[in-house]
């Protein structure tokens, strides 16, 4: 412990269970110093367990649908209330398809339900900011971090019309970072994570496999949840408080890579020995 959010006050979208990320960034917030209030949809907490964590971190839940104007106005203004001041940090850690949870595939999709994971998991994003600046919500040299993933810049096999949403949700940090860095230096970033299981990620066609290969693929590994919460907590903290404006890969380099040993090594299995003697050599 750090202490590295002493006195600091949040809000925290998108605690669901004990897996999601969210719950790993309150969990550390909470160790860190820092008050907050959390929220998710009326669905969601009856679904999950929400309600023990806000026991834990000795807070409220206010629930809230984030693609719902009005519910965002409300959570914003009760949430200032409990704290008793404006956020210094938010997080949005959001996301759904319904074409994902629908197995309908990206050459077949329903526009209805693209809409809606438009809606739900990138401009949801662009509402919370929009309600937040109206409320003047959020203090000077305050942070706001979004999950994105490396589908946004990338095609991976089965994420579907998420990697849409995600260069959505990616752009609109650049675009709102501009405004609310420039008035109020608030600062913006996405923070792009390793594939993880969660109750979002298990939804993804082949997750089990795209763990895997992401794992040999990235020299660092996988980053876990409580990884990623540790990484958003420097995030929240004075001592980044230049970065904005940015995409930020916590993903074991895998961002980087195009093939690893580890990864071209499940290929070489049944190859000839002359073949694979060549690949023996460098085992990095
Ligand atoms: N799990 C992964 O592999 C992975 C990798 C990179 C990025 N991400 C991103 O991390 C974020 C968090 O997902 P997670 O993996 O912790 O899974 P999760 O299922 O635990 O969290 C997703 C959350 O979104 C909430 N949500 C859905 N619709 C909502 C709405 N209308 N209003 C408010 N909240 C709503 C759910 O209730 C849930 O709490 C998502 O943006 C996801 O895309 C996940």
């Amino acid at each position: 412990m750090y202490n590295l959010l002493k006195g600091k006050r949040g809000l925290i979208f998108g605690a669901l269970n004990d897996k999601s990320i969210a719950w790993k960034v309150a969990e550390r917030a909470s160790e860190e110093g820092a008050t907050f209030v959390l929220t998710n949809t009326p669905v969601s907490m009856r679904l999950g367990n929400i309600d023990e964590l806000a026991e834990k971190c000795h807070t409220i839940v206010i629930p809230a649908d984030a693609t719902k104007v009005q519910d965002l106005e409300n959570l914003v203004t009760k949430g200032m209330e409990r704290l008793g001041g404006k956020f210094d940090f938010v997080l949005h850690s959001i996301g759904m398809s319904p074409n994902v949870r629908k197995g309908r595939t990206y050459d077949d999709l329903d526009y209805n339900y693209l809409q809606q994971t438009l809606d739900i998991s990138a401009i949801s994003f662009h509402k919370i900011l929009q309600v937040c600046r109206k409320f003047d919500a959020i203090s000077d040299w305050g942070s706001v971090v979004a999950l994105s993933y490396v589908a946004a810049q990338r095609t991976l096999y089965g994420y579907n019309d998420m990697a849409d949403a995600k260069a959505m949700l990616e752009s609109i940090a650049r675009s709102f970072g501009y405004i609310y860095g420039r008035e109020k230096r608030i600062r913006i970033n996405t923070v792009s994570q390793s594939p993880t299981l969660t109750t979002a990620g298990s939804g993804i066609l082949g997750f089990d496999n795209l763990v895997d290969f992401a794992d040999r693929m990235s020299p660092l590994g996988n980053a876990n949840a409580v990884e990623c919460a540790n990484y958003i907590i420097t995030l929240f903290s004075d001592l980044t408080r230049k970065v904005t404006m940015q995409n930020l890969f916590h993903d074991g380099g895998y961002s980087n890579m195009g093939m690893s040993f580890r990864a071209m090594k499940i290929y070489t299995e049944g190859l000839e020995y002359r073949d694979v003697k060549v690949v023996k050599k460098d085992s990095n």
